[in-house]
C-alpha cells in the first residue's frame, strides 16, 4: 500500500486480476448478473503505459455514483467503464445513477484521456473494490469524495496525449536527438534543416548622462587673451605709422654704424703711382709712338724731334680743349680728339680742331738703371716755353 492509504498501479491492477480470476474459477458467488469478460481491454497496455511512464498523481475528486456500489460487486468491464468515465459526467447523472446507466454513455477510449484521468478512474475503480477483497477494507473506508472534500482543490493539469501503442512509443523514442558525433552529412542536412539563427539581442548600451551631468564648455575670459595679445602686437609692429618710423630708424642706425666702420679702416690710394718706368731708350724706335701706357698711366712714349733735336718726351693724354682722350692714328700720324675734332701731331702741336693749344709733357729722365722714369708730379707746357726744358725730355 502506498502512503496516505491510497492504492498504487500495482495494487489496482493486481485487485482487477484477482477479482477476474476469482470470477473465472466460481468462488465468487453469482451476484453479479453481469457477464464474464476478460480485462484484456485495449486500454489496458495503454493504462500500463501511461502507468509507468507518469509518476503517481494525486486522486481526483470521485464522484458520489461510483462510490455507492462496492467494487467487489462489480464486473471488470464496469470497473474499466467508471475508470474512464470522466468525474463531471459521473457528478452530472447525479447520485441515483446506476453503473449500468453509466456503462451505456460512451465511453472514453484510453488515448483520448489524459494520465490524471486514467490514474483517477483506476485509483476509484481499486478504492471501491479492496473493502470486500484485503484485510484493509476493515478500516473506514475513505472514498476519493471524501479526499477530495478534505484537501484543497487540486491545480488542473496539462492534458500529456498518450501514445496508442508500443509502436508509436518507439518511434516517439527514436525521433530524439542522436547523441555522440554525427557525420559531415548529417551536419550539413541538419546546417539546412535547422532555422535561421535568432537575431542576437543588442548590446546593452549604457543610458544617456542627464543634462546637468554633461560637461560644460569653458567660457571665454573676459580680458584680451594671449593669442589676441600677439596679434594686436604684429599688426601695430608691421601695418601701422609707428611701425614705419620705428623701421626707418632702424635702417638709419644701421647706415650709420656702417659708416662709422668704414671711418675707422684707412683709405687706400687706388691711384696708380706717379713715378714710374717704361722701359730702356733703345726700346723705343725713331719716330715710334707707344701706346701701351695709355690705359694704366695715361701717357704716350715718343720717340721723335723737336725742333730738329731728336728726343723721348711722356706726352699727356688729355685734350686741352674740354679733357677728353685722343686716340693716335697711326695711318694719319696724328693724335685725333673724338669729342670735338681737335687734331694734334705727333710732337703734340695742335694743328685742327678747337683745342687752344699743344698737349702737355710730364717729366721724364734717366732711371739709375737705365732706364726711362716717368714723374707725372710734374707737367711742361709748350706755350709757356717749358718744353726747353731739359727735365721735359731725354736726348737720344
Ligand atoms: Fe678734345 Fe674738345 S675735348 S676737341
Amino acid at each position: 500500500m502506498s502512503e496516505g492509504n491510497k492504492p498504487s498501479i500495482e495494487e489496482i491492477l493486481a485487485t482487477c486480476r484477482r477479482l477476474d480470476q476469482g470470477r473465472k474459477s466460481g468462488a465468487r458467488p453469482a451476484e453479479s448478473p453481469q457477464p464474464k469478460a476478460e480485462i484484456s481491454s485495449p486500454a489496458a497496455p495503454e493504462l500500463a503505459a501511461a502507468e509507468a511512464a507518469q509518476p503517481v498523481k494525486e486522486s481526483q475528486p470521485q464522484p458520489a455514483a461510483v462510490e455507492r456500489r462496492p467494487a467487489s460487486q462489480m464486473s471488470v468491464e464496469e470497473v474499466l467503464a467508471a475508470a474512464r468515465r470522466k468525474p463531471g459526467q459521473a457528478a452530472a447523472t447525479g447520485g441515483a445513477q446506476k453503473p449500468a446507466e453509466a456503462k451505456a454513455a460512451p465511453a472514453k477510449t484510453g488515448a483520448q484521456m489524459s494520465v490524471e484521468e486514467v490514474l483517477a478512474a483506476a485509483r476509484r475503480g481499486a478504492a471501491a473494490a479492496k473493502p470486500a477483497e484485503s484485510p484493509a477494507a476493515k478500516a473506514p473506508q475513505k472514498t476519493a469524495a471524501a479526499a477530495a472534500e478534505a484537501k484543497p482543490a487540486a491545480p488542473e493539469r496539462k492534458t500529456v496525449p498518450v501514445p496508442a501503442d508500443t509502436a508509436s512509443i518507439l518511434a516517439a523514442a527514436r525521433a530524439a536527438a542522436k547523441p555522440g558525433p554525427i557525420s559531415k552529412a548529417e551536419a550539413a542536412a541538419r546546417a539546412k534543416a535547422a532555422p535561421a539563427e535568432p537575431a542576437k539581442p543588442k548590446a546593452l548600451s549604457m543610458p544617456e548622462r542627464p543634462a546637468y551631468l554633461q560637461p560644460r564648455p569653458k567660457p571665454e575670459p573676459a580680458g584680451p587673451s594671449r593669442r589676441s595679445f600677439f596679434g594686436a602686437l604684429v599688426g601695430v609692429i608691421f601695418g601701422s605709422s609707428l611701425a614705419v618710423g620705428f623701421a626707418s630708424l632702424f635702417v638709419t642706425n644701421l647706415l650709420w654704424l656702417l659708416g662709422l666702420a668704414r671711418f675707422m679702416f684707412p683709405n687706400i690710394l687706388t691711384e696708380p703711382p706717379t713715378v714710374f718706368k717704361v722701359g730702356y731708350p733703345d726700346d723705343y724706335a725713331p719716330g715710334q709712338v707707344e701706346t701701351r701706357f695709355v690705359a694704366q698711366f695715361g701717357v704716350w712714349i715718343v720717340r721723335y724731334e723737336y725742333q730738329g733735336q731728336p728726343q723721348i718726351f711722356a706726352l699727356r693724354t688729355v685734350c686741352t680743349h674740354l679733357g677728353c682722350t685722343p686716340n693716335w692714328l697711326e695711318a694719319e700720324q696724328k693724335f685725333k680728339c673724338p669729342c670735338h675734332g681737335s687734331g694734334f701731331y705727333k710732337d703734340g702741336i695742335n694743328f685742327e680742331g678747337p683745342a687752344p693749344r699743344p698737349l702737355e709733357r710730364y717729366a721724364i729722365r734717366i732711371a739709375e738703371d737705365g732706364q726711362l722714369e716717368v714723374d707725372k708730379s710734374r707737367r711742361f707746357q709748350e706755350e709757356l716755353g717749358q718744353w726747353k726744358d731739359p727735365a721735359s725730355f731725354v736726348p737720344v
